[in-house]
């Protein structure tokens, strides 16, 4: 029986129009799921269909999955929904999210794949909600739950740490990210990626990520530095100065190579294998 329903789900309040679309199209998809694969219609009807909206669904899938006997579902559904209530832009960005896995993910399909299974998606909105209570000086739930989102998902993002919206966090074991970062809207971030300090700073020590940027897979980059607005890191590079925007930065220590982007590299996410896959192309080498 839950203590209170969520102001930002009673009928008379308008949504955003991005909530409002999202949310209708997961319940079109979850229902679909249902009538294809009927074993999965008592998680998919739990956790979506018997939902009346999208903060609802999303509270029952973070609950699921942070629980524990101490601080248990039906109490952290609490905490989240007061969050939600005293912040709806959480809602917003846990929409506009969905929207950009499903745009720039060759591997995903549909809004409903991450809200259920994309540990990405679901440690990014835990975090929001983590990065709201450390804002109200929550500071031990706020560190709790980094803890446990660290545990359950192997992503560590400080809590104080600030993030944008249209985020993609693919695969995403092994994110990194530290106290003073901030990663604007529609970055890109693959697994392996570690967003720290060089050990020397004290203060404001972390990188400031720009709009439209595409870290690959295990890239490091550290100190109080920019990466430019949509620029590219390879994988496996590590980055010690700042990148200007629209350039690729490859290697130990990263340098710049190829000419200048014309799009932001986290939309157009060319990382070549995954690209070609989409695009038909023939497997290349033996
Ligand atoms: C950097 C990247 C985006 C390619 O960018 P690009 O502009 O097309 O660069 P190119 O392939 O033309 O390579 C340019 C040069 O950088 C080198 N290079 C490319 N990627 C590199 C990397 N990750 N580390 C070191 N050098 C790299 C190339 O060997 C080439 O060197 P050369 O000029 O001496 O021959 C791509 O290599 C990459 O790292 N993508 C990330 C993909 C990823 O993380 N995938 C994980 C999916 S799960």
């Amino acid at each position: 029986m839950r203590q209170h329903r969520l102001v930002l789900c009673t009928p008379d309040r308008v949504l955003s129009p991005v909530v409002e679309s999202v949310w209708a199209t997961i319940r079109h998809e979850a229902a679909g799921v249902v009538n294809r694969e009927p074993v999965l219609a008592r998680l998919i009807d739990g956790t979506v269909l018997h939902h009346d909206c999208f903060a609802e669904s999303l509270i029952d899938c973070l609950t699921r999955r942070l629980a524990v006997p101490e601080l248990d579902a039906w109490t952290l559904a609490e905490v989240f929904r007061c969050a939600f209530d005293d912040e709806s832009a959480l809602i917003d960005a846990a929409a506009s999210d969905l929207q950009a896995i499903r745009d720039r993910d060759p591997a995903c399909p549909d809004l409903l794949t991450p809200l259920l299974y994309f540990k990405g998606y679901q440690a990014l909105q835990a975090h929001r909600i983590t990065h709201q209570l450390w804002l109200q000086d929550k500071i031990h739930l706020a560190r709790h739950l980094q803890s446990r989102v660290s545990e359950v998902f192997g992503i560590d993002i400080h809590p104080a740490a600030r993030m944008g919206r249209g985020i993609l966090i693919d695969h995403a074991t092994g994110l990194v990210i530290g106290e003073t970062a901030v990663v604007e809207d529609d970055v890109s971030i693959l697994q392996g990626v570690t967003l720290g300090g060089t050990g020397k700073d004290t203060g404001d020590r972390h990188p400031k990520i720009r709009r439209g940027v595409l870290l690959g897979a295990g890239a490091t980059v550290l100190g109080n530095i920019e990466v430019g607005e949509g620029a590219k890191v390879g994988a496996g590079s590590i980055v010690l100065s700042p990148v200007e925007p629209y350039t690729t930065v490859v290697g130990v220590p990263a340098r710049p190579v190829g000419p200048r982007l014309t799009s932001p590299a986290a939309l157009s996410m060319e990382q070549c294998m995954d690209m070609d896959q989409r695009l038909g192309a023939p497997p290349t080498g033996s």
